[in-house]
């Protein structure tokens, strides 16, 4: 036992589902997403006790344990993350443990990669006793969000960082969405890292080469998402299972699907979902099902494991009235 236990805090973040308007909200249609609290993120910042030795910040990850300095090209996003969020408090970059762990897959479209950094910027605003505002909270996550997305529409952060679904747009600040009936989905693991910056280029150039058909699909995702706002608003689970197969035709006739999710989708559709679609960038990653009650999301789950998922989640979204 310490006589003066070294100084520590810890800050979760959970994960994020998007449930309809992936890649038409990088074109400014609205999108709809959701915490997704069943799995999260965890940072603890920690005094290190023997600064002579390593006057350093150090980080001990699943991917990276050293000295801040040497963290490897795949964490610089966190390191500048890291880095900003001190300069901001106005603390040296020195004397700290930094432990990252998180039970979110990483690159499945959950959120990882903005659900950690608002973990560690959190973590060091509680570390230091400084309080935090939303606004900068984000200011210092999207450093570490467009070094892991290039230029994101910011729906992740967004999501992420709010514990109740929202109506997000890019570039306005999101607003809170009412659900009138609870429901159950099952998200599906295809075991596969998603490519969200491959897909989100691949639409750019699409858009390029043709633009009509380009735009007629970006407009109609931007359709289904208001009904399926509304279908939420209703409490028809009926219309939004159907919004979701929608917005699965629109996302692969725009070339963001792959085989392993088409799959997962078919299955969840043969075994009585009322709807099913990727959820995310697409081309790997996850699949979102839509059950009946929630027996049927148990037998949807199973289904879809013994189809090839590599993981399931059975998340029950409440009502929000
Ligand atoms: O990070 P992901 O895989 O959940 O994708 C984010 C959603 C996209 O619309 C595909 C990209 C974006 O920046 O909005």
């Amino acid at each position: 036992m310490y006589d003066n236990p070294p100084k520590e805090s810890v800050s979760h973040a959970h994960g994020k589902l998007i449930m309809v308007g992936e890649h038409s909200v990088v074109y400014g249609q609205p999108a709809i997403a959701l915490p997704f609290p069943v799995i999260e993120a965890t940072s603890i910042v920690k005094e290190l006790v023997n600064l002579e030795l390593t006057p350093k910040i150090m980080i001990d990850s699943l991917y990276f344990t050293g000295s801040l300095e040497e963290a490897p090209r795949k964490m610089s996003g966190i390191s500048a993350c890291i880095l900003a969020t001190l300069e901001t408090l106005d603390e040296k970059s020195a004397g700290l443990e930094i432990h990252l762990s998180s039970t979110i897959p990483v690159g499945r479209g959950l959120g990882s990669s903005a659900a950690v950094a608002i973990a560690i910027v959190k973590s060091l605003f509680s570390y230091y006793e400084k309080e935090l505002s939303h606004e900068t909270l984000m200011t210092l996550v999207q450093i570490a969000e467009k070094d892991a997305h290039g230029n994101p529409s910011g729906i992740d952060m967004a999501a992420a960082s709010r514990d109740f679904p929202i109506w997000f747009q890019k570039e306005q600040e999101p607003l809170p969405l009412e659900i009138s009936a609870t429901f159950y989905l099952i998200v599906a693991d295809t075991g596969q890292v998603g490519k969200t910056r491959m897909a989100v280029e691949s639409i750019r150039d699409k858009y390029q080469l043709n633009p009509v058909e380009t735009k007629h699909s970006i407009d109609l995702l931007g359709d289904i998402t208001y009904t399926a706002k509304d279908a939420l608003l209703n409490g028809d689970l009926a219309i939004l299972g159907s919004a979701l197969n929608a917005a699965q035709k629109e996302l692969a006739s725009l070339g963001v699907s792959d085989e392993g999710i088409d799959n997962l989708v078919e299955v969840a559709r043969a075994t009585g979902a009322l709807g099913a679609k990727l959820t995310g960038g697409g081309r790997g990653g996850c699949v979102i099902a839509l059950a009946k009650d929630a027996n049927h999301a148990s037998e949807l789950a199973q289904a879809l494991e013994a189809a090839g998922a590599y993981q399931t989640w059975n998340y029950e979204v409440e009502k929000t009235n």
